[in-house]
């Protein structure tokens, strides 16, 4: 699919015209997994930003170790990578492809500079990070 069409329907980049889709998708390679590769581990350094294209991946705690925990699924509009780009700390959990997927990713500097420029973007990455966090503490509380 064009990139600028996927784009168009990622919620975080809803309020976008046309040429800064445009310019956005210039920003961002398309990149394939297989179902079980890893998009990105747990305590790595952080190098991307992804947008899931197609497919579904699925955040996962502790991955490497005895006592895995899924932490969320992920389809098609939403992003994963950004907490460490924030931060500038590791990665805080593995990204798994579940199925065959495809996502466009962009590099750390320039989603920080995205975000930088963009007011309206930012408040919707972070409305997404705050709703993600809001469902953690609800099932912890369960
Ligand atoms: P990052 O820490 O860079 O790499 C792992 C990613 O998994 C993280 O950024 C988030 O994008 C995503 N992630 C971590 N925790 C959650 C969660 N509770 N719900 C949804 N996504 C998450």
């Amino acid at each position: 699919m064009d990139r600028v069409e996927i784009l168009n329907k990622v919620p975080i980049f809803a309020g976008l015209d046309r040429k800064h889709l445009k310019r956005l998708s210039n920003l961002m390679v398309p990149r394939s997994f297989k179902a079980g590769d890893a998009i990105v581990h747990e305590k790595d350094q952080p190098a991307g930003f992804f947008v899931v294209a197609s497919g579904k991946v699925e955040v996962v705690r502790g991955a490497a170790g005895g006592k895995p925990q899924v932490l969320a699924t992920l389809g098609p509009g939403e992003f994963f990578g950004e907490m460490a780009l924030f931060e500038g700390q590791a990665r805080s959990a593995t990204v798994r492809a579940v199925e065959d997927m495809e996502c466009l990713a962009m590099t750390g500097w320039d989603f920080r500079a995205e975000l930088s420029t963009d007011a309206e973007i930012a408040m919707a990455v972070l409305e997404t990070v705050v709703r993600r966090l809001r469902d953690v503490e609800a099932r912890l509380t369960e």
